[in-house]
């Protein structure tokens, strides 16, 4: 999820209807859901399970899964949770001695109320510490890792996220600001970055440096990449496997693994894309729901 299509308040699955319908749910098979998050699309996939169904909910960040354990409270033991990162599915799944399953989902990113609790650090709209961790056991905060960063990973870090033009300003200002103390807050380097930057239209200046660094505190594209290394072999014939991204770089991770998984199979496995086209909102949903606004759902299914 991104912050600036994030009004706050909004809780509503994305694309909920076409991630039921392309994952062809079977009542009686296993499902995962590896980002529970707050448990929107877990209702859904477990609601129309049978008592043979079960469906397994990861998530990295253990209050959302507190909440989402009590949302499916209701569906009693046709759901297990787990606080995990998706990246070491193949293990859990392991560990629990599911062999395949028929679906997998991965709406990747933050939550809703990662952005809305001002003392995660994830906001750029509120003032909060520099923190950033979806997993509060995480090593290193934003601040941390800020401080022990070169200018030349920096500005790395931010060309990767979008921020070309205004990069090694950022950087350059970012760390001595940080070097001298004058950055602690999520306020502190939002007004930063807002000087520097000049706003886009809408945009934030401080979009892509916090994307970035969410990024980079979280590794989220090396789970991804991990995940998309590791979870299509965990497929039972016929299964499929949706991921949300809500950014370029996530997406793009996710297209190209599809395309050559259809294209060259794996470990004797062959998959199709069930879509060749990512599937995005609607005009409704996006009016209902702005932060559905950038996300791009693909599906992959295997075939034998
Ligand atoms: C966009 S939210 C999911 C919302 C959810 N689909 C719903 O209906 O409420 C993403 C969730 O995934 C979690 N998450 C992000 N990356 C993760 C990872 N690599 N492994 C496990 N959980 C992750 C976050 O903590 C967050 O709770």
């Amino acid at each position: 999820m991104n912050e600036e299509a994030h009004p706050g308040g909004m809780h509503e699955p994305v694309l909920l209807g076409e991630v039921v319908d392309l994952l062809h749910i079977r009542p009686e098979g296993l499902y995962v859901d590896g980002t529970l998050g707050l448990g929107g699309h877990a209702e859904a996939i477990v609601s129309r399970l049978s008592g043979q169904g079960k469906l397994l909910g990861l998530d990295v960040d253990p209050t959302n899964l507190v909440r989402a354990e009590s949302r499916l409270q209701p569906f009693g033991n046709r759901t297990t949770t787990r606080r995990a990162n998706f990246r070491g599915l193949q293990g859990v799944l392991r560990g629990l001695g599911w062999n395949a399953v028929d679906g997998m989902l991965f709406d990747l990113g933050v939550s809703s109320p990662h952005l809305d609790e001002a003392e995660r650090g994830f906001s750029f709209q509120k003032c909060g510490p520099l923190d950033m961790r979806m997993d509060p056991q995480g090593k290193k905060t934003a601040l941390s890792l800020l401080r022990e960063m070169s200018e030349d990973d920096l500005i790395k870090v931010l060309i990767e996220f979008g921020e070309g033009r205004f990069a090694r300003k950022l950087s350059r200002a970012i760390l001595h600001d940080v070097r001298q103390d004058l950055i602690k807050t999520t306020r502190d380097l939002a007004d930063l970055c807002q000087r520097i930057v000049r706003k886009r239209g809408k945009t934030h200046g401080a979009t892509r440096v916090f994307l970035a660094l969410r990024n980079l505190v979280n590794d989220e594209l090396g789970a991804l990449q991990e995940l998309l290394n590791t979870a299509p072999p965990l497929l039972s014939v016929g299964g499929r496997m949706g991921i949300i991204a809500f950014h370029s770089l996530e997406d793009r991770l996710v297209k190209v693994t599809f395309k050559t998984l259809e294209q060259e199979g794996l470990m004797g496995m062959a998959f199709r894309r069930v879509t060749k086209k990512p599937v995005q909102a609607s005009q409704t949903e996006t009016d209902r729901n702005p932060r559905a606004r950038s996300a791009k759902l693909r599906v992959l299914e295997r075939l034998r």
